[in-house]
């Protein structure tokens, strides 16, 4: 059965890590070993560290499976691994010889089983799980897995529990004792050639990419990695270039125009300060000069030195009435005028003139 790229194909977390509770030295039934509903993992009444034993007690594990097995903590003493030649059973109890054609053996424990003299001709090392050094367990029995083409086959179908985006669905895993390259058909009982990309196809196990399309045709392995075009990255590292750049010019306009801001804020508030310190000046120019022409007064040596130093226009010998700046309100006007320069070419300001004005 063809599962799609987003399939989680996983077995509930809970039940795999989920042992029984009971401690090394408590009570137990061997009648309670079972294989787990969905996932047939090994289950007994024992925690983690221990098996049933014979005498209705739970016994620490005498070897393990795994590298790193469930239920321990770092530093906890581990049960050892078998050696070659031998097997640790489900329950984990301790090392056995490998068993001859024909014994029982425990489900999917092709392990188990002793390898036929052809092993290096028969051994899968597809990583399929197809057989183990040449030899399956099949419906509790070990064999060999040497049947040729046309040749009558066994098959076992376990299904098992599985879950996708959509919820629970059930995934059948097919297994048979035919020889590499050969599938047994189910119906048939019969090994047949493994089929090529895009031949019509009802299991995974009929393709030799091992991967039945819902089309009902072989696709391409799931395991091949996916290649892109050279364009995708092209268009990627636009996207990422493009996108760094496009920010950094965006922000570049922005503080632009928050500087061209800024700058005109200062021009204007030294054009201000301008205006005033040359209104100050007139206005003292202006006083002198009318203080100087009081009649009694009169010091034509001290005006002429004055009107030499000031060297203001005729306006700043105007009477002071007539020069009076309009505070604020004058400046802004100016201000308001299209700016260019009469300052920058060193000219004066000349506030509008308000005749009426007669605030002095
Ligand atoms: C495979 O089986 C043969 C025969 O039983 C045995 O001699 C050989 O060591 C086994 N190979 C492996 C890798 O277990
Ligand atoms: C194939 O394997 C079976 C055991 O499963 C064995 O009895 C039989 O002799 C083997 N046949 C060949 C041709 O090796």
């Amino acid at each position: 059965m063809h599962l799609l790229p987003f399939t989680f194909l996983f077995f509930s977390s809970y039940s795999l890590v989920r042992a029984g509770s009971a401690n090394v030295g408590d009570a137990c039934s061997q009648g309670q070993n079972r294989l787990q509903a969905g996932t047939y993992q090994f289950w007994s009444e024992c925690n983690s560290q221990s098996y049933c034993g014979p005498d209705g007690k739970c016994v620490k594990k005498g070897c393990r499976r795994d590298d790193f097995p469930f239920g321990y903590q770092p530093g906890d003493h581990l049960p050892p691994k078998c050696p070659k030649g031998q097997f640790c059973p489900d329950e984990e109890d301790q090392c056995q010889t490998v068993l001859p054609v024909d014994s029982d053996c425990q489900l999917n424990r092709d392990d188990q089983c002793e390898g036929p003299p052809n092993w290096k001709d028969l051994a899968d090392i597809s990583g399929r799980g197809i057989n183990v050094n040449g030899s399956v367990c099949l419906n509790n029995k070990c064999m060999w897995a040497n049947r040729t083409l046309g040749v009558d086959c066994l098959v076992e179908n376990t299904p098992y529990i599985a879950y996708g985006t959509d919820g629970e669905f059930v995934d059948i895993v097919s297994r048979g004792n035919c020889a590499l390259g050969l599938y047994c058909d189910a119906a048939q009982k019969v090994c047949m050639a493994e089929k090529n990309l895009g031949e019509a196809c009802t299991a995974d196990k009929e393709c030799q990419s091992w991967n039945c399309l819902a089309s009902g045709v072989c696709g391409v392995s799931e395991a091949v990695p996916r290649h892109f075009a050279i364009w995708v990255y092209v268009v990627v590292a636009l996207g990422i270039f493009g996108g760094m750049f496009g920010t950094l010019f965006a922000l570049f306009w922005t503080h632009r125009k928050q500087r061209d801001e800024e700058r005109e804020k200062r021009l204007q508030y030294w054009r201000e300060q301008n205006a005033f310190h040359q209104n100050l000046l007139q206005m003292r120019e202006t006083a002198r000069a009318s203080i100087l022409s009081l009649p009694g007064n009169g010091n034509s040596a001290r005006s002429t030195m004055y009107s030499r130093d000031g060297a203001y226009t005729d306006d700043a010998q105007a009477p002071i009435l007539a020069n009076a700046a309009p505070k604020a309100s004058g400046l802004r006007h100016y201000m308001a005028d299209d700016g260019s320069s009469e300052f920058d070419d060193g000219l004066m300001m000349q506030p509008p003139r308000q005749p009426h004005d007669n605030r002095f």
